[in-house]
């Protein structure tokens, strides 16, 4: 059995994924859809899709198919979400879950029990997921510090070719939420805690848009751990994303360049490898979802799963605006332990 997927959205990273489909034994691109005709014609020729449509409700309306994967801009994640759940499709969405927590929230409440994934696929990074591992196992004792370095450079071409990325309105953020977000997620599974306040810097630096290009932010976490994130879209190119974690027991060191591996110091760590095999996080995350799709084989990062990176994210914004110390969402709220 084979998931039948439609691809939404056949921009720079459907095609990635369209391409490591090939690697999916268990996945079959029945589908292509872009608003943009053209594009989603040469991408059913280019990946030999067999249907092309450039109606997404027409889609839903008239194909046979298991599963959606949604790389469209932010905007449309939560209507294309729910309108595949109403149909009964399974969804892939791409990360992030929604452009703010209360977005995200109001989507979380809607699709009820239904099969949505977010495609944070770091979780599927075989590095991540052992030093995951080894911080929701306790091996390192209590976490003090966490330091996340995303320097992921842009070019002009970045906002040229995909304009939305320039609109506040349309990507609610900028490398916080679109480069950022990838490894906060990460952090607050693998520390498996909340948020629950911060501070932090953001600037549009280099580009016209309306979005920041740089974001600097300590964060804390329900078990006092502070996380500090730098994220840069203005860096010099080809730099490695790094985490350096530093606990009771010992320390670890992840960089992602020139693949990704994981170090620990002062303690032995037993390296758990990801739950499904495959050559790339990327791969491995398309398998997972299938896995799901067809065996009810937990996928790793269910839809109110992302909703923590999103009310670390409002808090920095929030701090940014201020000047001051922001609390989550979670704290406001004194729901950390009930707010999944
Ligand atoms: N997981 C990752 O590593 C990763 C990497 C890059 C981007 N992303 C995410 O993927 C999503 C898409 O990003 P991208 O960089 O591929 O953007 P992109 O601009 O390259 O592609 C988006 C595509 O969506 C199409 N589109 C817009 N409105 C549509 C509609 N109503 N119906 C159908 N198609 C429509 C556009 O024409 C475009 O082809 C975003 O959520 C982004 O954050 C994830």
């Amino acid at each position: 059995m084979k998931v039948r997927l439609a691809i939404v959205g056949c921009g720079e990273i459907a095609s990635y994924v369209a391409w490591l489909a090939r690697f999916v034994p268990r996945l079959q691109m029945i589908a292509c859809c872009d608003s943009d005709q053209q594009r989603a014609l040469r991408f059913s020729q280019r990946y030999r899709i067999p249907l092309v449509y450039q109606d997404y409700r027409a889609l839903l309306e008239k194909e046979n198919f298991d599963a959606v994967y949604l790389a469209v801009p932010h905007d449309l994640h939560c209507s294309m979400t729910l309108q595949a759940v109403e149909k009964s499709k399974a969804v892939l969405l791409e990360k992030p879950l929604a452009r703010n927590f209360d977005e995200g929230k109001q989507l979380i409440d809607q699709i009820g029990e239904s099969k949505v994934g977010v495609n944070y696929q770091y979780r599927y990074d075989s590095a991540l997921y052992a030093l995951a591992r080894a911080l929701q196992k306790r091996e390192l004792g209590q976490i003090y510090s966490m330091c996340i370095q995303v320097p992921w450079h842009r070019s002009h071409e970045y906002f040229e070719l995909s304009p939305w990325h320039r609109s506040l309105e349309r990507s609610g953020g900028g490398t916080l939420l679109t480069q950022a977000s990838h490894f906060l997620d990460w952090a607050f599974w693998a520390l498996d805690e909340k948020p629950v306040c911060a501070i932090g810097f953001t600037d549009k630096v280099a580009f016209d848009v309306e979005v920041e290009t740089i974001a600097h932010a300590v964060i804390q976490s329900q078990g006092g751990t502070l996380i500090s994130l730098t994220s840069s879209m203005i860096c010099y190119k080809e730099r490695a994303v790094t985490i350096q974690i530093d606990a009771q027991h010992g320390a670890a060191f992840y960089c992602d360049r020139p693949f990704p591996t994981v170090k620990f110091q002062g303690t032995w760590v037993v390296k758990e490898k990801p739950p499904i095999r495959g050559i790339h996080a990327l791969q491995r995350s398309l398998s997972a979802f299938c896995a799901w799709v067809l065996d009810e084989t937990p996928y790793l990062i269910p839809a109110k799963q992302a909703l923590p990176a999103l009310a670390a994210i409002d808090a920095i914004y929030c701090a940014a605006q201020t000047g001051k110390r922001e609390s989550t969402i979670y704290t406001r709220n004194h729901q950390c332990d009930n707010l999944d």
